[in-house]
């Protein structure tokens, strides 16, 4: 991207931390940069409009989650922040984050306290030995209260009894900020290098916190996902709801329900049944129907896709499916789920994509059917080469 103005290079980490790559580019200029690869990548298509990238409302501090690696540096001290662009071993010490929280600072000074006067082993990739991993860090941006989930290897059993004390230690190293208002230990034994958990265990305060998008409810759990920007994501749900037609809708890769409460709450034009292969983000989209009070036509299941789409053909709900949301994870969607979304002939697909590449890929199984009427992009990602597209296709 061309680098038009270097007097907005606010954070003191940049050009070195691997989280963001466009601080120094304008806003206005990230955003017309962004709609130009679009176009481009997108010209082999005949799509009738790609609407200009709609900003994010807010542009710094505006993710609610964050997964921090905790390690040492050369010489031995603790850090803790994240990789180092281009250096996937060595970790930026972040004394602020300006993409996440204003808090980041006092969290992560914490945790590195507590690592260092405790003598603790901060967990080593290579030898595949240590015991903290990870500091992941979900804020309810609604409210600033914030979830903290330490990463650590071993036992439940060694984890409730043995290290009890130490773990309730940790507990107190966040006395001072208030924010912080449940404090959980996960267990991640795997070699793999990221922060998703076997098992976790609450050690202070309440076990969700709550943040609100578009008038609905959702509770904010340390295995659940959520869009990672709620005011942008705000934009991203009005906007499917835009698109959904008279019928009922499936909702496939529905998360803990994001988009169907939203559809059930301000677009109940049919029935709709949400499909997530997660148990934990279907028993919170559960719980979050409960927490709206909305039960009447929306159904959730916890299935694979793959799996759910074929037991679909002899349903009731099938003769009136008009609208197939799909919001698959980066690698986008399989052989067999394309071919089935296919068959089914609905009249809209709304396809919303984190990824242009696979979407890209997806689009040449669906314009044999579909028309691509828009391709509407949401600036989620300010400051990073990341974008989130929907993709609106209706039957030919
Ligand atoms: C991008 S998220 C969906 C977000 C959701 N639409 C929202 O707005 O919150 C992708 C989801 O796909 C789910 N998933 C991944 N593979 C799946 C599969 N094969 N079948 C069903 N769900 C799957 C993940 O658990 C994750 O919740």
């Amino acid at each position: 991207m061309n680098s038009t103005n270097t007097t907005n290079l606010i954070c003191q980490h940049f050009g070195i931390c691997g989280g963001c790559q466009y601080q120094d580019v304008e806003y206005s200029v990230q955003l017309e940069n962004k709609y130009k690869l679009l176009v481009e990548q997108f010209k082999d298509f005949d799509v009738d409009e790609i609407k200009p990238v709609i900003p994010s409302p807010k542009i710094w501090y505006y993710r609610n989650k964050m997964e921090f690696i905790i390690g040492k540096d050369k010489t031995g001290k603790i850090v803790a922040g994240l990789r180092q662009k281009n250096k996937f071993y060595k970790i930026v010490d972040l004394k602020e984050c300006r993409i996440s929280f204003e808090q980041t600072g006092d969290i992560l000074d914490n945790v590195k306290k507590w690592v260092s006067e405790n003598h603790i082993e901060t967990y080593d990739l290579l030898k595949h030995s240590g015991k903290v991993r990870y500091l992941t860090v979900k804020q309810a941006k609604s409210t600033t209260e914030t979830m903290l989930i330490l990463v650590v290897t071993g036992t439940k059993y060694q984890i409730e009894h043995n290290e009890y004390q130490l773990f309730n230690n940790f507990v107190t190293y966040y006395k001072n900020i208030p924010e912080v208002s449940s404090v959980y230990i996960a267990i991640n034994n795997k070699i793999s290098d990221n922060a998703v958990p076997d098992d976790v265990l609450l050690f202070y305060g309440k076990n969700s916190i709550l943040d609100t998008i578009n008038d609905v409810k959702y509770e904010i759990l340390p295995t659940i996902f959520l869009q990672t920007n709620p005011k942008c994501c705000d934009l991203l749900y009005k906007t499917v709801l835009d698109e959904i037609v008279e019928g009922n809708i499936l909702d496939l890769y529905c998360g803990s329900g994001g988009i169907t409460l939203q559809v059930a709450k301000h677009k109940p034009l049919g029935k709709i049944i949400g499909i997530d292969s997660s148990k934990d983000n279907i028993a919170a989209a559960q719980n979050n129907l409960l927490l709206n009070n909305l039960s009447e036509n929306i159904e959730f299941v916890c299935d694979n896709v793959e799996v759910f789409i074929t037991k679909l053909w002899k349903s009731k709900f099938m003769s009136n499916l008009s609208n197939i949301i799909v919001d698959p994870p980066r690698p986008g969607l399989s052989k067999k789920v394309k071919g089935a979304i296919s068959d089914l002939a609905v009249n809209k697909i709304i396809y919303i994509s984190c990824n242009p590449n696979t979407l890209y890929e997806d689009l040449k199984t669906f314009v044999k059917f579909y028309r691509i009427k828009k391709i509407i992009p949401i600036d989620m990602f300010p400051h990073t080469q990341h974008i989130e597209l929907v993709c609106v296709l209706e039957h030919k």
